[in-house]
């Protein structure tokens, strides 16, 4: 059976989730969301099978991904899910995705997924150390075999609910996300960077290009 993942990735948690689903699935097209930004309309997959596999950002959706959620048009697919990488709180971005998907065509996903991976957002969590991100890796690798194999059979299995999950979503949803994209004016550059334009190459929104051999962060 043909599969398309649209991913989304900050940081490779995510990319590394679909690589592994895609891999177990088989048959698989792996389509980076980021990659849609500047495609106007609908996006209509083939596939028999569509999945979407991103990060939580604020207890929800990162925007990029709400966006072209809306813009999905999954009549042609028998069985949709989605896998949110996050660090510890954020099911409820799967209930976004839903509402979303709901929304624009009366549909919800089949199955969704939610797998602990490593933080990777300092202000509100300690990154954890190496030893610990190895544990977590392997847990999540676990799970990720769990989960392709009850994609494989077209099982249904909806999003868990967490309250602490849905209070922090309308918390911090709205206006975090919304004001994310002046973030970009307090971050700053060291004397330990070495100029590798290691950050520009892989940023997946094209955001940071370098100024003077520094990075210089836009506002994408
Ligand atoms: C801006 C931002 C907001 C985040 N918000 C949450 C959150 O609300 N809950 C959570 O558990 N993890 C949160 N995280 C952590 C990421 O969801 C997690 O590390 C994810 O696996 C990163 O995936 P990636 O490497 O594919 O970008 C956040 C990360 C970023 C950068």
């Amino acid at each position: 059976m043909k599969t398309t993942i649209y991913y989304f990735t900050g940081t490779v948690n995510s990319l590394a989730a679909a690589k592994k689903i895609a891999a177990l699935l088989g048959d698989c097209e792996l389509v980076p969301i980021a990659s849609l930004k500047n495609k106007r309309g609908d996006i209509t997959p083939t596939a028999d099978r569509v999945g979407i596999i991103c990060p939580v950002y604020d207890a929800g959706l990162p925007r990029i991904v709400a966006d072209c959620s809306g813009r999905l048009n999954l009549s042609r697919a028998g069985y949709t899910f989605a896998i949110v990488t996050l660090g510890r709180i954020g099911v409820s971005a799967l209930h976004q995705m839903n509402g979303i998907l709901f929304n624009k065509q009366s549909k919800r996903l089949d199955a969704a997924f939610a797998v602990p991976m490593p933080g990777n957002f300092p202000p509100v969590g300690k990154i954890a150390s190496v030893e610990k991100q190895e544990t977590i890796l392997k847990a999540a690798d676990a799970r990720l075999t769990e989960i392709a194999g009850l994609i494989d059979l077209g099982i249904a299995v909806p999003p868990g609910f967490s309250l602490v999950s849905a209070l922090m979503k309308c918390i911090t949803y709205g206006s975090v996300s919304r004001n994310g994209h002046g973030m970009y004016t307090q971050f700053s550059v060291s004397d330990t960077c070495t100029s590798c334009g290691t950050c520009a190459k892989v940023c997946p929104v094209g955001n940071i290009t370098l100024v003077n051999k520094q990075p210089s962060w836009q506002h994408h």
